[in-house]
Order: structure tokens, then C-alpha cells, then sequence
């Protein structure tokens, strides 16, 4: 599964490039049986399997010395916000143990530390979508991915707005004009409208959002 969707665009650029780079460690190469297994039945009954406390506390032994916080993708965690995305994008690197089945048993979870991590309020299959999804966030701001390293300090979350409309050319398409002021070629009126448009969108989409910029400001 990995690299996955990072080893296209910008991302798979930067990783022939050596701006980041990628150790993949299967987790049944942790297993002591012969089948390889890595989970079994819930302790207690119900439904699915859980990963084994033994098998990943293997793999997390056998990569003691990955620099950086070590994260278990995971439903109950914090949600990420594009705030921890630039702080762990500054960071050394990371460790991600990505679960299966009904997830893993929490005595590892508890034994290692492991900080939770969510995508949101819904569930994946596994934690490899998700891994990709966190990594390929940190990786386009790293120094030298984006062409243009101002381009995502304009994003949406940058600076606790939403991102305003974008245009391109033809500057009338099937009759719908683009905002006049995108074509005045005068940066400041250009910045304003921009601004006051992020504000549009945010305090109707996002009031809890808004809310905050408004505390911050
Ligand atoms: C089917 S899910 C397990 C869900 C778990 N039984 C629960 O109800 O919280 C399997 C794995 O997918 C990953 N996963 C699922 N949803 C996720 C989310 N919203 N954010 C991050 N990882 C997620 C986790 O690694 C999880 O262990």
C-alpha cells in the first residue's frame, strides 16, 4: 500500500528527489507463528478481530529508533487540523502503526504511548489511507515541494479562513463573467475582495471557524 498515492505528484517528486523519505515495515514479519497472524478474537466476545499487543509491540521495538512522535491513526484520536499538520511538517519525521480489523489491543497502545489521531468523524478500513492522507499534508510544506512557497500560506486554514473563489481564463465562460476586480491588475483592491470573501464563506460554512478567527484576532 505505500508508497500509494505518494509516489505521484508533487509528493512522489519530492521522494525521488530526497526530500523525504519512507521505511515501510510490514507488520507479519512480527508474527511468531506460521501463518503470519497478527490478530485474533476480542477478549470479552463481539464481532471482528483485534491486532495482537505481541506482534506490534515487536514492530514498534524493531523501530526504536525512528526519530519523532509515534501516532496510531485511529478514530478516537484528536482530529487533525492543518496546525499539527505544520508542526509535525517541522518536525524530525514520525512513526505511524496502521491498524485492521476492529483496530488494536490497547495494552500496546498504552505501553508505547501512542498519540491517536483522527481523520474525522468516520471510519476507514485501515490506517494506510489515513497515514497517506497525514503525510501527504506534511510533505507539500516541506521546504522545496511547492514551486511557489507562498501558495499555501494562502490556503484554506492558513490563517483560520476558508480559501476565497479561484478564476481562471477564459475570463467570460458560457456567458458567466469572472469578478471584474480579478482582471483590474490592482493587487491591493485584488487582496481585499479575496479577503472579504474567505470571510463570506467561513462565517456561513464554518461558524465554528469563525468564531475562533474572530477570538484570535
Ligand atoms: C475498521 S477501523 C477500526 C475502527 C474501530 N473499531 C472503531 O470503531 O473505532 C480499522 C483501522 O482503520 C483506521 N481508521 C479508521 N477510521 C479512521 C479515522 N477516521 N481516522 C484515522 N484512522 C482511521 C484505524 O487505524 C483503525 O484501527
Amino acid at each position: 500500500m505505500f508508497p500509494g498515492t505518494l509516489k505521484y505528484a508533487l509528493a512522489g517528486r519530492a521522494l525521488k528527489n530526497k526530500l523525504w523519505q519512507l521505511n515501510v515495515i510490514n507488520i507479519r514479519d512480527f508474527s511468531t507463528d506460521k501463518h503470519g497472524s497478527v490478530d485474533d478474537a476480542p477478549l470479552g466476545g463481539g464481532h471482528g478481530m483485534i491486532m495482537r499487543a505481541d506482534v506490534i509491540d515487536a514492530a514498534l521495538q524493531a523501530t526504536e529508533n525512528a526519530p519523532g512522535p509515534r501516532f496510531y491513526p485511529s478514530p478516537r484520536g484528536a482530529k487533525l487540523t492543518q496546525s499539527g499538520i505544520r508542526s509535525l511538517s517541522g518536525g524530525k519525521g514520525a512513526l505511524f502503526i496502521c491498524g485492521r480489523f476492529e483496530g488494536i489491543d490497547q495494552r500496546v497502545i498504552d505501553k508505547h504511548d501512542l498519540i491517536e489521531i483522527s481523520l474525522g468523524d468516520y471510519i476507514l478500513s485501515g490506517g494506510e489511507l489515513a497515514t497517506q492522507v497525514i503525510l501527504d499534508s506534511c510533505i507539500r510544506l516541506l521546504p522545496g515541494v511547492m514551486g511557489n512557497h507562498l501558495s499555501h500560506e494562502q490556503e484554506s486554514f492558513e490563517n483560520g479562513l476558508l480559501e476565497h473563489p479561484n478564476y481562471t481564463q477564459p475570463r467570460i465562460w458560457q456567458g458567466i463573467p469572472a469578478p471584474e476586480v480579478l482582471s483590474s491588475g490592482h493587487h491591493e483592491k485584488i487582496a481585499s475582495w479575496r479577503k472579504s470573501q474567505s470571510e463570506d464563506i467561513t462565517k456561513k460554512r464554518r461558524p465554528d471557524l469563525w468564531q475562533d478567527y474572530l477570538d484570535n484576532k
